[in-house]
């Protein structure tokens, strides 16, 4: 089974947990792509959603799915998300769309949050994959020699403006085995908008395509 079929299993099992007529968070990504694409598909009608994308917005819309900011709703039955990375912690990198501040913020808006990944993205530690960082363009190399100096190997990530208008450092080499003090350490450094460890709001639940079916973790 590919790994575009394991997300595609991943995505339809998702869409089972969500509720017509609740309004729900929608993250951003292909697995979340095919998530919408099942959504629309099913005979599911939710209220509205809040996405973490300019890019998920754009789908949910093109499906006549409501959109609604963030800031017209308190909370938020559900979040479908997926990772980079995911631990058997549930804690994650994510990021590596560049959608990694409004996924933290519609996490953090979200009762319940779960991510959606093809068996390639469980790891045992975090970390191989480059921790995005998105820094105000004024710090960009303020905060590359602070990283630097925590033993991090930052890189620009070249042409790439996150939909706030800011930059992404990809860090590779990060000690990441204390990830809920990573996560917080990185977040103090002035200039930083955030960071693509989710360890202070890890997700609630795991749908992991496999070959053999989804296997479901919390
Ligand atoms: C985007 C993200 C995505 O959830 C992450 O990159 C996984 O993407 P995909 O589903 O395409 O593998 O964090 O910022």
């Amino acid at each position: 089974m590919s790994a575009e079929a394991q997300k595609q299993a991943a995505a339809e099992v998702a869409v089972a947990k969500v509720e017509s007529g609740t309004v729900i968070g929608v993250g951003s990504g292909s697995t979340v792509n095919l998530f919408i694409d099942a959504l629309a598909a099913s005979d599911t009608r939710i209220e509205a959603a809040v996405a973490a994308s300019e890019a998920s917005a754009e789908r949910l819309r093109g499906h006549g799915i409501d959109v609604v900011d963030a800031n017209r709703v308190t909370e938020l039955a559900v979040y479908i998300d997926g990772a980079d990375e995911i631990n058997r912690h549930l804690q994650m990198i994510k990021g590596g769309g560049g959608a990694l501040t409004r996924e933290k913020i519609v996490a953090a808006l979200s009762k319940r949050f779960i991510c959606i990944v093809d068996e390639s993205k469980r790891v045992t530690a975090l970390g191989d994959f480059p921790l995005p960082v998105e820094v105000i363009p004024m710090a960009r190399s303020y905060v590359a020699r602070e990283l630097v100096k925590l033993g991090g190997r930052p890189e620009l990530r070249e042409g790439f403006t996150t939909d706030n208008g800011n930059i992404i450092l990809d860090v590779r080499s990060l000690d990441l085995s204390k990830p809920l003090h990573r996560e917080q350490e990185l977040n103090n450094l002035a200039g930083v908008v955030t960071n693509g460890l989710f360890a202070l709001r890890p997700a609630d639940e795991l749908l992991v395509g496999t070959d053999t079916g989804v296997q479901r973790f919390t």
